[in-house]
This record gives structure tokens, sequence and C-alpha cells, in this order.
């Protein structure tokens, strides 16, 4: 994987990036999905949010967190009191990864590998540098793991609160860790009440912080 960062313009803001990100072939996943989904929201969010990489939805639609996780994520975002709208949305890695289930064309998402995170990553940067938010929570070891090495464990460390002091960063950032959505829709029953109610826990610890 050569990586995104050849693609990534020197200049501009998020408009910018979303446009030349269309064309980028950092790694493989731009053949077999439809598109890339880009990041949505203020280009001065102070709060911004990192998910794993677009879905069967998002990858048609182009846009994040429009699918099931999404719907999960809209319900968790208004228990913590915190409007969608104002925030910045995005995903560690922008193609959809998949494969075909063996009858019928449904398509199954499959993890991104390590080495398509840190191809990714010069976009999440980019974003990053463009949106100077406050505070970046990441959803799910995928995203925790491109920013704060493969050493964090959302498991142990999930709704912590820690300097994002990245050298490729121009102004360092607070960062907290939590669950993927899709990790709370996998549960039922008391499991999934309990998971759910932790997911807006922490997310409403990130709007305090950010106020
Ligand atoms: N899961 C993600 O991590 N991101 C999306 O955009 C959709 C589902
Ligand atoms: Fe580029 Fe990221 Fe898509 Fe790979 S997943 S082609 S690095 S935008």
């Amino acid at each position: 994987h050569p990586g995104a960062q050849a693609w990534v313009p020197e200049t501009g803001g998020i408009t910018e990036l979303r446009k030349a990100a269309r064309s980028c072939e950092g790694c493989d996943l731009y053949r077999e999905a439809t598109q890339t989904v880009f990041g949505e929201g203020p280009a001065k969010a102070r709060l911004f949010l990192v998910g794993e990489q677009p879905g069967d939805v998002e990858d048609q639609e182009g846009e994040p967190f429009v699918g099931p996780a999404g719907r999960l994520l809209d319900q968790a975002l208004e228990e913590a009191g915190i409007e969608r709208s104002r925030i910045y949305l995005t995903n560690a890695v922008k193609h959809f990864k998949f494969e075909h289930v063996e009858r019928g064309n449904r398509r199954l998402h499959k993890k991104p590998t390590r080495g398509e995170a840190v191809a990714c990553r010069p976009w999440l940067i980019a974003e990053l540098n463009a949106v100077k938010p406050d505070l970046v929570v990441a959803l799910g070891a995928t995203a925790a793991q491109s920013l704060m090495g493969t050493g964090f464990r959302v498991s142990t460390q999930r709704g912590e609160l820690f300097d994002l002091d990245l050298a490729e960063l121009d102004e360092p950032c607070e960062f907290l860790a939590t669950v993927h959505p899709s990790a709370v829709i996998r549960l039922s029953g008391d499991d999934r009440d309990e998971a759910l109610s932790r997911f807006i826990a922490d997310l409403a610890k990130a709007a305090e912080t950010v106020g």
C-alpha cells in the first residue's frame, strides 16, 4: 500500500480535501467500493467523531453513518445532548471493505487491516488539521489505534481523556475513545441496554468536555 499521502492536497480546507479524496488510490479498497465516503460536518466543529469505515449504505449514499450504525449513533448522540449537525463525523478508512456472501448479492462488511488504516490515515490527519477540533472521539478500536497506536485498548481505556499530541497535528487536542455503535447493535436484552448506557455516558462526557 503506497498510502493516501500522495493524493492529499497541501493547501485548502475540507471542501478541497473531500474533492481530492474522490480519486484516492492509496490502497486497494477503492477498486471494489462505489465511492469515497469522506467526513461531514461544520468546518470548525469542536467535536470530531471517528468511526471505522463506511458500511454498505454509506458506500451507496456517499455519506458517513447513514445506515444501521448511524441510526444507533443518532439515538445515542441525542440522549447525550449532542446535536449531530454541530459535530464533524468521519471514518478511519474511507472506502467500504466487504465480501460477497455465497448466494445472493448481500455485501458483508470486513474489518480493515492495520495496513489499510495506515494507508488511509493521511486523510484523517488532514481532516484534523483542517477542522482543529477541541476533542476527538474514536468509535471503536480501528479509529482509536489509528490515532493512539496499536497499544491502545478500548476495553480498558474507554471514557478516559487523553492528550492527542501527534507530530503531524498543527494543534494538539484532547482524545476520548468509546465503543463502535455496531458493537451495541450486535447485543440484545440487558446486555444491549447496558452497552448503550455506557456508550451514551462516554458521549455525554465528550459533550461536557467541549462545553
Ligand atoms: N460504521 C462506521 O464505522 N462508519 C460508518 O460510516 C458507518 C458504519
Ligand atoms: Fe485511499 Fe483510504 Fe480509499 Fe484506501 S481506503 S483508497 S487510502 S481513501
